[in-house]
């Protein structure tokens, strides 16, 4: 493992990492076990994914860890996710702290139920001082709705007279959106064997390097995390660019 750490450019670390946590039920599915034991297990890789970006420094780490049509699974499930959320934030508390890292979180938070809103916003108190990776949590979070609100809140401006139509560009629109305060996102990562976005972050990830893996997400350590990276730092972001340009920029 430490092998495959060594190998990664210091100078070439992704800023901003999403993750889509795929996968839970089909884990527990395969050992004969209830949906609920693969998210029960997907908290060590959780623990694992943080570490290992804050090791490295990595700046952001985005987790989707629930999405608004999550909301339509089965009521126990949703219920169950809700309550891991609480003991989860509980007991990784000390673990946060230890590894500096500040928590925050988007998506349409108003929807969780009370102690897990409040559980939430205990956390990211207590670590709002702290100064390393910035983990952000993704729950009841849909892009589109996410860009819905962006549309209401800015028309609303322009309607009041606070902005006109001709000022608002990406910058605008970026400071609307839930993740205002974060960077672009340099690398998002799925795993399970999916390969789609399912509503998250469409308007940061317009130009993310995407990277699939076939391990389902209770099964992903740290060298997965590592070998996702070291397979970013291969390619090449051209950002419309051509090959010979960003070469002679980098003379
Ligand atoms: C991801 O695993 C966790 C959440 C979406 C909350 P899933 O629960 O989607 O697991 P699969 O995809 O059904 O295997
Ligand atoms: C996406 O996974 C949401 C999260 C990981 C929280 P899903 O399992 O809900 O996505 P689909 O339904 O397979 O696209
Ligand atoms: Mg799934």
């Amino acid at each position: 493992m430490e092998k495959i750490k060594t190998q990664i450019q210091k100078g070439n670390i992704p800023k901003h990492i999403a993750i889509i946590m795929d996968g839970n039920g089909r884990w527990a599915k395969q050992k004969g076990k209830p949906r609920i034991f693969g998210h029960k297990n997907g908290v060590t890789s959780v623990r694992e994914s943080i570490e290992g970006c804050a090791e490295i420094g990595v700046e952001y780490l985005t987790l989707y860890a629930f999405s608004t049509e999550n909301w339509n699974r089965p009521k126990l499930e949703v219920k169950t996710l809700m309550s891991l959320l609480v003991t989860s934030l509980k007991k990784e508390l000390k673990n946060l702290q230890k590894n500096n890292i500040i928590l925050n979180t988007i998506g349409n938070i108003d929807l969780l139920p009370k102690n897990a809103q409040k559980e939430l916003f205990e956390v990211i108190k207590q670590t709002e001082k702290n100064t390393g990776l910035t983990l952000t949590l993704a729950l009841s979070y849909g892009s589109r709705e996410e860009i819905v609100n962006v549309i209401k809140n800015i028309s609303e401006k322009v309607v009041n007279n606070n902005l006109k139509i001709e000022e608002i560009d990406e910058k605008i629109i970026n400071n609307h959106l839930y993740t205002f305060s974060l960077p672009d996102v340099d690398l998002m990562i799925r795993t399970s064997g999916e390969q789609r976005i399912s509503n998250f972050l469409l308007w940061q990830m317009a130009y993310a390097e995407l990277y699939f893996t076939n391990t389902f997400w209770p099964d992903f350590r740290k060298k997965n995390l590592f070998n996702a990276i070291l397979d970013y730092q291969q390619r090449e972001r051209r950002f419309g660019k051509t090959s010979e340009q960003l070469e002679t920029i980098h003379e």
